[in-house]
């Protein structure tokens, strides 16, 4: 009887110094039994509140048929985990993963649910992975600015010169004013005449007429570029949403590749085989970062074989819609992945490039935004006779999952181009 006592006593200790809010639950009301005091300090209740709420009361609203499905579904031998949003005495919503175990407690089947708040980790990761992708939009910065300069240089060009033809058409309009007034009065001379001709001669009258509407349409040709960069650029940062929205995955890749072409175009020729896709359930912002990750890779292992000499590889780029997945792939003409490293490519921090060029983060990102967050797959494979194919299948809608995306609409906070 005493050890009995000395063991409630360890428990009772145990329970109350346990960092995460466990509580003990009534399986068929719900009404709460037990609670720890992490539980009492993180939820704002006291403990005789506690005692008068259901576990039901602390969930919000929209997950609240979910728990009870997955509570009548609870296995004494297997306990299930998840994650949840709970709502604190001040309104408060904490992010938690519970776990949750089926047991029998002063003779009623009960619930033992140990509940981690998990609130500040999901907003470091999710700044980690805003500044993760500014990061690599600032690596590219250099050859952004770059592909921006060119036709801001050309449509500056053109400019002076629709400014010299502006000068010059001035010019030949005042001759022929002169011309239609000598006219007028009767007194056109053969000095006037070869005046205005040799006038018009030196404003190149009929150059100017065939050069300046190809400098107009090329100044506009540029624009429209420079438009397409800052555009894709823009897409590409953006924070993304908190729940998963319909994206063009085909705009998401051309994206991509006007991002990253100052990467690629000294390096490798592009093809592009983009098959008609429906829209895909994702966070976008993600995938985004996924196939510039595996694009720069790429352009990487091509420069490795290319060396010095001046030829070109190539990256292919497919997609296709097949059953209930998009499949993409990313083919090039690079180094491949030896043997050796197959099964280390994925790993966080591991890289062959030298310091300063891989951080060996980029395939650990894309696996984990493909795989973790979007329930799709991502492998490689060796292409004949050499370089590398990665392949990502993605489902077109999200599997059913215990983890709940958030319904408001929300951006996440986070910087913006
Ligand atoms: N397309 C590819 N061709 C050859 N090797 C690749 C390719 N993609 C990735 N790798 C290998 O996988 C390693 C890890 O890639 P990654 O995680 O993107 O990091 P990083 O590019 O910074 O090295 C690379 O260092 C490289 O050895
Ligand atoms: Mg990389």
């Amino acid at each position: 009887m005493e050890a009995l006592k000395g063991n409630e006593v360890s428990f009772g200790l145990l329970f109350d110094t346990i960092s995460h809010a466990v509580w003990v639950y009534d399986a068929d009301t719900l009404n709460f039994l037990l609670v720890n005091n992490a539980a009492v300090r993180h939820y704002g209740y006291n403990c005789d509140e506690f005692l008068s709420l259901k576990i039901s009361d602390i969930h919000v609203p929209n997950q609240i048929e979910e728990k009870r499905a997955l509570l009548e579904a609870l296995d004494p031998d297997n306990p299930s985990t998840g994650t949840w949003q709970h709502r604190t005495k001040d309104g408060r919503i904490l992010e938690v993963e519970g776990t949750a175990h089926a047991f029998e407690f002063q003779g009623r089947l009960a619930v033992l649910e140990v509940s981690q708040d998990v609130t500040e980790r999901k907003r470091l990761e999710t700044e980690l992975a805003q500044a993760q992708k500014l990061e690599s939009v600032g690596q590219l910065a250099a050859g952004i600015a770059h592909e921006i300069n060119t036709p801001i240089q050309y449509v500056g060009d053109n400019l002076r010169f629709l400014q010299e033809g502006y000068e010059a058409g001035s010019r030949a309009l005042e001759c022929y004013a002169e011309l239609l007034r000598a006219a007028e009065t009767g007194s056109i001379t053969p000095e006037l005449l070869s005046q205005v001709r040799q006038t018009l001669d030196e404003c190149e009258v009929d150059y100017f007429g065939a050069e300046l509407p190809k400098a107009v349409q090329q100044s506009l040709d540029g624009i429209d570029r420079v438009a397409t960069i800052v555009r894709a650029m823009k897409e590409f940062a953006h924070p993304g949403y908190k729940k998963k929205v319909g994206a063009d995955l085909n705009k998401a890749i051309a994206n991509a590749l006007i991002v990253s072409r100052n990467e690629i175009k000294y390096v490798a020729d592009v093809e592009t085989d983009l098959g008609e896709l429906p829209l895909v359930m994702c966070h976008i912002g993600d995938l985004n970062q996924v196939f510039l990750n595996l694009l720069i890779n790429s352009a990487d292992a091509i420069r490795e074989v290319l060396k010095d000499s001046d030829t070109k590889g190539l990256i292919r780029v497919s997609t296709r819609h097949i059953g209930n997945q998009v499949v993409i792939s990313i083919s090039d003409s690079g180094c491949g992945i030896p043997e050796g490293i197959r099964d280390r490519v994925f790993d966080p921090f591991f890289t062959t490039k030298p310091v300063g060029r891989g951080s060996g983060q980029g395939l650990a990102i894309a696996r984990t935004a493909v795989v973790d967050k979007h329930g799709g797959s991502l492998r490689f494979e060796r292409n004949e006779p050499q370089g590398t194919t990665f392949i990502i299948s993605l489902p077109i809608e999200p599997a059913a999952s215990p983890t709940l995306e958030k319904e408001e609409d929300e951006v996440i906070a986070g910087a913006r181009i």
